[in-house]
């Protein structure tokens, strides 16, 4: 069976290594893939990221399944194309991947259907945003509708950091942001502005055929770039599976009030999921879990440390979710997990996540093993040199039996690793080993 993950980041690196472990992979194309894949035989990657490029391509190599890591190629309509050509592709459609791509459209799914979130509104003019921001106080939180490359949310500790995130998200041309086109065909900047939500934090992932749902292993992700939670946002600086926070009862609540209420929405608003679904939760101290966000993906990092724990055969798992009809047939499969924790530790370049510099080389990187993989994600390969290439270039993940063990396992190899301006948190997994 031909398969094909589209992407080139540290999750699609760890998805075409799992799928490489089934015996039904005859070979595994990664577009565009990065230097972990290219240095691996077993991968060969295609230099092509524009969807009807990638679509072409698929069919002329009669791809049999085709799986989609970020958000971007979805927002762009690529299970859309793919499907309309009889490929078989898991992911959800660009309209399905709302959820993700417009906070608007996600907060307001929400509403409709009685999904725990924090309270918002969404403004177009600054004037009655700044406001709003007077009249509710800090702390309060500001995003960004649309993609933003991880910069679409400012967590306001103070009014006056609300104010500047207003001004900054409603000037045109902010940089890096991707305003969505309004109910009324305009795409005037928009700002979503909702209340504080205390507790910690748990990535929940499930993947849904359009009806049916199968939930992976809890994980939870680290997004400061430095320890103890200190410093900017970033896509994520490390993550490890299981996540103790997501106890019986609050995976149970999550199942219940937010993942299966959503599939089913999502499928009565004529618009069914299937896909991974990746709700971000809050959880508070009463173990009541709220919706952060939606991704129409899984996590990167939380994929790494997923997939490493996962014992099922995932070509299975993706064409039971793909089966022709009118939705997949995941109810059938069950997914097995290896008991022990996996972790890992992403390192980033230098500059990092504001301005990372590429072309620095990689030495040190040792050779996988069962319980320790090194994924890629911001890398070359080229004349047998690694070089970064991106914001974060490597995620070094360990399994082992507790989190303390992983931890220093993965610490150890990520020490072995070098290349100028290397950064890392020395903390990834603290929650977990608390106490
Ligand atoms: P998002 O992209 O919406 O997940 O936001 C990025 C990060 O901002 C989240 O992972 C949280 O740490 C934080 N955040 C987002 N919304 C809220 C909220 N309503 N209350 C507290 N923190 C939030
Ligand atoms: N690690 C968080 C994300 O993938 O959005």
């Amino acid at each position: 069976m031909k398969v094909l993950v589209i992407g080139g980041g540290g999750r699609e690196h760890a998805l075409a290594w799992k799928l490489a472990q089934s015996v039904k992979a005859t070979k595994i194309y990664v577009a565009p893939g990065n230097g972990g894949t290219a240095l691996d035989a077993r991968f060969e990657n295609i230099d092509i990221t524009g969807v009807s490029e990638l679509c072409a391509w698929a069919r002329q190599h009669e791809i049999d399944l085709a799986v989609v890591g970020p958000e971007a190629p979805l927002a762009a309509g690529v299970v859309d194309q793919f499907r309309k050509h009889g490929l078989r592709v898991f992911g959800p459609t660009r309209a399905a991947a709302q959820l993700e791509s417009s906070k608007a459209f996600s907060k307001a799914f929400m509403k409709r259907h009685g999904i725990p979130t924090a309270e918002y509104e969404t403004f177009t003019d600054p004037a009655t945003a700044h406001r709003y921001l007077d009249l509710k106080g800090a702390p309060i939180v500001v995003k960004a509708d649309g993609l933003a490359a991880g910069k679409g949310v400012v967590v306001a500790m103070t009014l006056q950091e609300a104010h500047e995130a207003v001004d900054f998200m409603l000037a045109d041309g902010a940089p890096g942001v991707l305003h969505n086109e309004g109910a009324d065909g305009n795409r005037a900047p928009r700002v979503v502005i909702e209340e504080f939500l205390a507790g910690e934090e748990a990535s929940f992932i499930v993947m849904c055929d359009g009806r049916n749902v199968l939930a992976l292993a809890t994980s939870q992700d680290h997004k400061r770039l430095l320890n103890d939670d200190q410093g900017p946002n970033t896509g994520g600086m490390g993550a490890y599976s299981p996540a103790p926070v997501v106890t019986p009862d609050v995976h149970a609540r999550a199942m219940r009030e937010i993942i299966l209420p959503t599939i089913r929405g999502m499928e009565k608003d004529g618009i069914p999921y299937s896909g991974f679904l990746y709700a971000g939760l809050m959880i508070d101290g009463n173990g009541h879990p709220k919706t952060l966000e939606f991704n129409c993906r899984m996590g990167d990092p939380e994929a790494q440390p997923i997939l490493m724990r996962l014992k099922t055969d995932l070509i299975d798992v993706l064409l039971a979710a793909t089966e022709p009809g009118l939705h997949g047939r995941l109810d059938d499969i069950e997914l097995q997990w290896d008991r022990r924790t996996a972790l890992g530790v992403v390192l980033a370049a230098h500059g990092y996540p504001q301005h990372p510099r590429k072309g620095d080389v990689i030495t040190g990187l040792p050779v996988d093993a069962e319980d320790a993989v090194v994924f890629h994600a911001g890398t070359t390969f080229d004349a047998g040199v690694t070089r970064t290439s991106g914001g974060r270039v490597l995620c070094v993940t360990a399994l082992a039996d507790n989190v303390k063990q992983a931890q220093q396992r993965a610490y150890d190899l990520a020490l072995g690793i070098e290349f100028d301006g290397k950064q890392y948190r020395t903390d990834i997994g603290h929650r977990a080993s608390r106490g």
